[in-house]
């Protein structure tokens, strides 16, 4: 290759889980101790846009900026994504000597966020898709959504469900090497369009406990947690996966609210104990119990992540029910609500 700047360009949605991710089996390959399942939000609201280049002309450091201020790309979860791309890149180049030989170049990562990095908003999911995926596009590696989420996975779990629209499952696999520990997708938005979130941002500080050493000290520590590996979870990853196939709200609701649940309680079973939902959280909760009461049936679903932000899920026809009377009551919040979950393949976005 000569001075040439070879460059691509991509975006990658948020994923909220309904079904959670909460604990490494290996915390280096990022191998988890159970399944989980995620829904993927439209990218009109929430996503990263990420520019992968590489030249011969840049300085010979790989570089990462994230909404203009630099990232550190010495940390080994970013690491493993550059050197695994890197290699499947070289192999290419091994296979066809027309390509460019680009493999060993300097990367030049350019990341915006079009929402508050610190907002506790599952950035890291969409951060390390859109990466994976734009030096995937730059290296134009002929590699699948799920081939990509065995890379991604490595820069945080919950990405490597974010190369997925709609409705997606991250099996964890029982290989050491982590090669079955891959995203794969349960349904396309279009199985399930009236699905929509609304994100209520309770606060916008960055959250206390990492989920990294959260999900350590609760692996170590928590006796709840191991039931809820073995038993809590293989049943709720069924029963979801069910719900979705049959656009079956209660059910999904029931059992989006009850992991939630369940994952804060190993949270708070963890010694000492993690508390990731504070006053307004809990008021949240109250108030989507009160819509499900007036209901007299399940037509919201609360979810927390490791912060005190809630995502609702409700039906396009209870909006006025769901998203109504939830801002009218905690009204002074920010939030987003979705116009609709992520309808393409995340995939054939940049097409
Ligand atoms: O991908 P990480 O390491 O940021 O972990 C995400 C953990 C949760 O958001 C709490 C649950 C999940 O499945 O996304």
């Amino acid at each position: 290759a000569g001075q040439e700047i070879y460059q691509a360009s991509t975006t990658a949605p948020v994923n909220i889980a309904v079904v959670k991710y909460w604990g490494k089996r290996d915390p280096k390959l990022n191998l988890p101790t159970n399944s989980s399942i995620s829904v993927t939000l439209s990218q009109s609201d929430l996503r990263t846009h990420t520019t992968a280049a590489c030249s011969s002309k840049f300085p010979s450091e790989d570089t990462l900026l994230l909404n203009s201020s630099p990232q550190d790309t010495s940390g080994a979860r970013t690491q493993a994504c550059f050197r695994e791309l890197r290699s499947l890149r070289s192999a290419l180049e091994a296979s066809d000597f027309s390509l460019p030989k680009i493999s060993s170049l300097p990367l030049r990562i350019v990341s915006e966020n079009n929402f508050p990095t610190a907002a506790g908003l599952a950035s890291s999911a969409a951060g390390f898709a859109a990466l994976v995926r734009a030096i995937a596009d730059l290296y134009q590696l002929p590699a699948s959504p799920t081939e990509l989420s065995r890379i991604a996975r490595q820069g945080s779990g919950s990405a490597c469900r974010s190369l997925f629209g709609g409705y997606v499952a991250w099996q964890m696999g029982t290989k050491d090497d982590g090669s079955d520990s891959l995203a794969v997708e349960v349904a396309p938005a279009s199985h399930w369009p009236t699905m929509r979130a609304l994100i209520l941002v309770v606060s916008a500080e960055k959250k206390g406990v990492s989920s990294t050493s959260g999900m350590q000290i609760t692996v170590a520590t928590s006796e709840l947690f191991q039931r809820r590996a073995e038993v809590v979870v293989p049943k709720h990853m069924s029963e979801m996966e069910e719900a979705i196939k049959a656009k079956d709200f209660e059910k999904f609701g029931k059992v989006t609210m009850m992991e939630s649940n369940s994952f804060h309680s190993v949270c708070s079973d963890t010694f000492p104990p993690i508390f990731y939902l504070n006053d307004v959280s809990k008021a949240a909760i109250r108030v989507v119990e009160d819509i499900n009461k007036k209901a007299g049936k399940i037509i919201a679903a609360y979810t927390f992540d490791a912060g005190p932000n809630a995502v609702i899920y409700y039906e396009e026809e209870n909006t006025a029910a769901v998203a109504g009377v939830v801002k009218g009551a905690l009204e002074g919040l920010d939030g987003w609500q979705s116009r609709e979950i992520e309808s393409q393949d995340a995939g054939n976005l940049d097409a």
